[in-house]
Formats: structure tokens, C-alpha cells, sequence
């Protein structure tokens, strides 16, 4: 136990480097309540059900979409992410990880759930959880890949994905997150090397070894779902140069190839299905990672707020997901683009919205920004502070908390990362 007042996070620029953990747990009883209200009554078809989400412990679409299923009926949760614990320099707090703490408070309120802070492009981790299935006699129906990852670890190599364009080099007016300035953004061509190494990381390759190890230990249940989270986002240069034309998008393709091939044989199987599922851009830690990304959800944002489009958070997307599974009368199956994937970005690529966001880039130069634009970049700060328990309303920073709340087996916590 630590308790210690906290009152500001230690962060530099993008990088914050301490949570709060009475924000997170604010943050996450809160998305539970939005939650239990839009499914006032359980799914039928969710109900009973168990999901192994990968990638379910930080502010995103893994823990949203969990909270969602979990609401929509789901009676399971077994969790899996990269976390380490908080560390202190002298008694002070010198890192906290968000995903501590969120998953601290899920499993306070889901009781029974499981979580695992591994490395889950380990081979030794899917071992693990697999053993632990088998003798725990769970099954599962839905597998949810929601892994963002810079890097992964496999046969004892090791690749980074390369945030880069491909083909030409692409010079872009971006936004600063500190100065609120419009700056000039040039994106390298990612080398083929970059571009296969991307794929590694990103692509749909340990995807592929989960789900052939949920399928060859006999614990894919009957009906057995596979979805892989994705983004594609408009087709208005550059963002589509950026990202679904980029590297990145490289792997996001691979991951479609993936699914498509796990469909064919689940469909034949187990009456299953597997698909890629576009869910819309958002506010998290992977998407500000992307360069010029921050440029465009500040305008997305920005334009929804001057009463154009609509922005849905990730648990909305996540409530979206789980209607969309686990509806009366699959409506999934008639939310399939011509390629098999589940299609719940057309918020986001609404034509009226597009073509405003789209106007603020054309208008962009290095300098101040257009009033959306800065509009549109507060609400963007705010939102990503929240997903370190940061600026949430009502939360009083001056109470001293406990950075350290216990963690571990009799929480429901697997810790398979070496200290
Ligand atoms: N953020 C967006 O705008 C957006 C839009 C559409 C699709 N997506 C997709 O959704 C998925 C999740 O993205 P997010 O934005 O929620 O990201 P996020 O950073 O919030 O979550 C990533 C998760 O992956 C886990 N992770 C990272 N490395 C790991 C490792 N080695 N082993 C185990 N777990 C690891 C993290 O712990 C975390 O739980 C990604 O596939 C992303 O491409 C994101």
C-alpha cells in the first residue's frame, strides 16, 4: 500500500508517465453505468457467454468492448495486457500505469473476471492461458484481438512497426500538441524491410496463432467468433496515405487476409465466423501515436462540436459492437461490407462530416490554428488526460489515494512479466 496525494500527473508532452487511480476507478464505475443503462436487459444471444479479449487494459476499444459485453449479457472475462506496476522513487510516485488501476477497479466490480499482465506475443503466454482454460473448463466463444503494439518479440526476434508512408515521401501540415500550432510533418517512405516488419508487429499473424490455439485445444465453443479490431478511416488524402496506403495499413490489410481465412474455416468447422471489424478513429494512446492522426481527430473532434457529425467514444463503439454481435437476428450479418468486415465507422466517414474536416485541412498552414481546430484539440486534451484518471469531473486530486492497490491471484491477476 502507498498512499500519497497526487495532484498534477508527471508527463512530458504525450507521454504521461502517472495515472491517478481514484480518476481511472471514476472513469471506469462510470463507463459501467452508461453501460448497464443502454442494456437495460441481457442479450439473449450474449448471455452466459465468455470472451478472451487480448489488449483489454488500457483507456480503449479492449476494455470498452469488454464493459460492453460484459453489460450486454457476457457472464466471463478473461483479460490479457502489457502491464507492469507502479514504481516509486523515495515513497513518491514516479510511474503509475493507467491499466493498473482500470483493471484494478473492473475486477472490483466484475468479480470472477481474470486478467493477465503478459507479453501476449509470448509463446509461454498462450500456453498459459490455454493450460489454465482447460483446467478451469472454460470455453470461448468470442475472440477479441485489440493489440497496439510499437514492437514484438517472437522466435527470439525482435521488430518494430514503422509508422511510415509508402512510395513517395509526404510532406503534411500536422498539429503540436504542446504549442496548439499547426507545424509542417514529413513522413519517410517505410523500406520493404519496414514495411514486412510492420506487417509482423501489426499484421495478423499472432491473431492467427490464438485463434489455432483456442481451436486445436478443443476450446472454441460452438458458434466461436474471431474479430480483429481495424481502421481504414476516409479516403481524403493524405490520411489515406498515412495510414490504410501506409505501413501500417499494410498490416491492417494482412489482418483482413487473416480473418477471411479463419471465416472460411470456422464457417465449415464450427458454425462460427471470423472478420475484421472497422471501428472509428478515437481518442487513445495508440491513435496519437500516428503521425498528423492528432490533426485529425482535433478536427473531427472540432467539427462535431461547431454541430456536424457525431463522435462516438470507445465504450459507444463497444456498445455498438456488442448490439451488433449479440442483437436479435444477427445483425452483424447485414453490417458486412463486399470484403467481410463488420463496418461501424460510418459516423465517422459520413460525407458531411468528411467534407468539413476536409476543408480544415485544406485550409491548413504551419501557425495558428482555426478556431474548430483549437476547439477541437482542447476537447482532445481533456479526453486523453482522462485515460490516465486525469480532469475527470468530480474526482477531488487532493485526497490522498493508494497508488499501490493490491493485484494480484486473489484479484483475479495473472502476472507473467519478469520483474
Ligand atoms: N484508437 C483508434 O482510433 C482506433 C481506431 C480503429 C481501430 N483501432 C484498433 O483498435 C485496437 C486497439 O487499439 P486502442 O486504440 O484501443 O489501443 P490501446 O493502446 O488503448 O490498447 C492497446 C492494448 O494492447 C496491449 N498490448 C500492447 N502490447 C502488448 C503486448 N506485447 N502483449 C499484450 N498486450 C499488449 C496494451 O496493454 C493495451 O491493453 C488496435 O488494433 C487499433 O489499431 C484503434
Amino acid at each position: 500500500m502507498s498512499v500519497q496525494i497526487l495532484n498534477s500527473p508527471r508527463a512530458r508532452g504525450l507521454m504521461v508517465l502517472t495515472a491517478h487511480p481514484e480518476g481511472c476507478r471514476v472513469l471506469a464505475e462510470r463507463q459501467i453505468a452508461r453501460a448497464k443503462a443502454a442494456f437495460t436487459k441481457p442479450l439473449a444471444a450474449a448471455e452466459g457467454k465468455t470472451a478472451l479479449i487480448l489488449g483489454s487494459t488500457t483507456f480503449g476499444y479492449g476494455s470498452s468492448t469488454a464493459i460492453a459485453l460484459k453489460e450486454a449479457g457476457f457472464s466471463k472475462i478473461i483479460g490479457l495486457g502489457y502491464e507492469t506496476p507502479p514504481t516509486f522513487r523515495k515513497e513518491k510516485v514516479a510511474m503509475a500505469p493507467a491499466g493498473w488501476y482500470l483493471t484494478a477497479a473492473l475486477h472490483n466490480a466484475y468479480p470472477g473476471q481474470r486478467t493477465y499482465f503478459a507479453d501476449g506475443f509470448a509463446d509461454e503466454t498462450r500456453d498459459r492461458v490455454i493450460a489454465d482454460l482447460k483446467e478451469a473448463g472454460d470455453g470461448i466463444d468470442l475472440l477479441l484481438y485489440s493489440v497496439a503494439a510499437p514492437r514484438r518479440t517472437h522466435l527470439g526476434e525482435t521488430w518494430s512497426s514503422a509508422l511510415k508512408v509508402i512510395g513517395e515521401p509526404l510532406d503534411v501540415v500536422g498539429l503540436d500538441y504542446s504549442s496548439g500550432e499547426h507545424k509542417e510533418v514529413s513522413l519517410e517512405p517505410a523500406s520493404e524491410l519496414e514495411i514486412e516488419q510492420t506487417r509482423r508487429v501489426m499484421g495478423g499473424d499472432d491473431l492467427d496463432l490464438w485463434a489455432n490455439a483456442l481451436l486445436y485445444a478443443g476450446l472454441a465453443n460452438p458458434g466461436f467468433k474471431v474479430a480483429s479490431l481495424s481502421y481504414i478511416g476516409p479516403e481524403f488524402e493524405p490520411l489515406r496515405r498515412i495510414y490504410w496506403d501506409g505501413a501500417l495499413g499494410g498490416a491492417k490489410k494482412h489482418i483482413d487476409e487473416t480473418t477471411r481465412s479463419l471465416n472460411a474455416r470456422l464457417d465449415s468447422g464450427l458454425g462460427g465466423a471470423a472478420f475484421t471489424s472497422m471501428n472509428p478513429a478515437v481518442v487513445t494512446g495508440a491513435s496519437v501515436a500516428i503521425p498528423a492522426m492528432l490533426k485529425y481527430i482535433a478536427d473531427y473532434l472540432g467539427v462535431v462540436d461547431n454541430g456536424v457529425g457525431v463522435y462516438d467514444d470507445p465504450l459507444e463503439v463497444g456498445i455498438n459492437f456488442a448490439r451488433a454481435l449479440y442483437g436479435d437476428g444477427e445483425p452483424w450479418r447485414n453490417m458486412l461490407d463486399d470484403e467481410g468486415r463488420l463496418r461501424l465507422d460510418a459516423k465517422e466517414l459520413d460525407p458531411e462530416l468528411q467534407t468539413a474536416i476536409g476543408a480544415l485541412w485544406g485550409d491548413a498552414k504551419p501557425g495558428a490554428v482555426p478556431e474548430r481546430t483549437a476547439r477541437g484539440l482542447e476537447l482532445f486534451k481533456k479526453e486523453f488526460m482522462q485515460l490516465f484518471g486525469w480532469q475527470v469531473d468530480g474526482v477531488d486530486y487532493d485526497v490522498p489515494v493508494d497508488f499501490s492497490p493490491a493485484l494480484g491471484e486473489d484479484q483475479g491477476v495473472v502476472h507473467l512479466i519478469a520483474e
